[in-house]
């Protein structure tokens, strides 16, 4: 790794919305960082893309946060950790996180019948991201896996706990109810904003596992682990990037983060291409 200035921010990445969800538990464990955010809004969705065009989109979004100089990087999206992690760590100087393993770790600390469901995109699903790294980990886990494509639009519109939103959650996922499931993963950084209704559905038993979580912990210890933890007293600053600017994304990302975000800017498509 090059020389590392600790003040240097952090990257997060996802295709749009949904790597909040993992910004959100990072900026509260790690409140003195700095943050540059990343989201490719204008190409959203990535999980019903092939994985070649993910990774492609990936790495110029990861070039992208680069000349940001930030000191890691964090992938906030399940679909470009399944995919682009071997390409960006042979290409990125600097250490690279996804949140397919923190997830599946978490998932099996909480599960107690070893009965998981995992929902994501159909990318993380059919490349069977979260079922290897399970079985990986404990080869007796029986894993239940279902892509819930539409939930990304839900949530980049902001419909939260919308009647289709509930009715479109149904259809998903009823049939998780016969396999008596006792832990899901969220397995699209996305599907946290949408929490209540996914979890109405399931029922309140079943335990939800949001990959922003665990993947914080991680980062946190990393910092600590290298020694690049920001040592300032200060709140860290954050700064949020976008390809294009839907209409309701500013009202939605800081209704979710709680916090206003006055950095937010568009970059053009060209310049992240060249
Ligand atoms: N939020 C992303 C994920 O975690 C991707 C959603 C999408 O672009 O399809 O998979």
């Amino acid at each position: 790794m090059n020389f590392m200035n600790r003040s240097n921010p952090i990257g997060f990445f996802d295709s749009g919305i949904g790597g909040l969800t993992v910004v959100k538990e990072a900026m509260r464990l790690l409140p003195n960082e700095n943050i540059v955010y990343f989201g490719d809004t204008a190409r959203v969705p990535y999980g019903s893309k092939s994985n070649s065009t993910v990774i492609e989109y990936t790495m110029q979004a990861a070039r992208f946060l680069m000349k940001k100089n930030i000191k890691m990087l964090v992938v906030a999206c399940n679909t470009a950790s399944s995919v682009a992690l071997d390409e960006l760590r042979k290409e990125i100087n600097v250490p690279v996180i996804g949140v397919i393993e923190p997830g599946a770790k978490m998932a099996l600390d909480e599960t107690k019948n070893g009965r998981i469901g995992v929902i994501g995109t159909y990318a993380t699903i059919n490349n069977k991201a979260y079922s290897s790294q399970l079985k990986k980990l404990n080869g007796k886990i029986k894993v239940f896996e279902k892509a819930c494509p539409l939930f990304v639009p839900l949530a980049e519109e902001g419909w939260l706990d919308h009647k289709a939103t509930h009715l479109i959650a149904r259809e998903y996922l009823e049939e998780f109810k016969e396999h008596e499931i006792d832990t899901l993963i969220l397995g699209c950084t996305h599907y946290p904003i949408l929490t209540e209704t996914i979890s109405k559905v399931v029922g309140k038993k079943v335990k939800l596992i949001n990959s922003g979580l665990p993947a914080s912990y991680i980062l946190k210890n990393y910092l600590e682990g290298r020694g690049i933890r920001s040592q300032s007293v200060q709140i860290g600053y954050h700064e949020f990037y976008v390809s294009d600017v839907p209409a309701k994304f500013k009202n939605i990302a800081e209704r979710f983060l709680g916090r206003k975000i006055d950095n937010l800017n568009k970059i053009d498509l060209e310049d992240l291409i060249k």
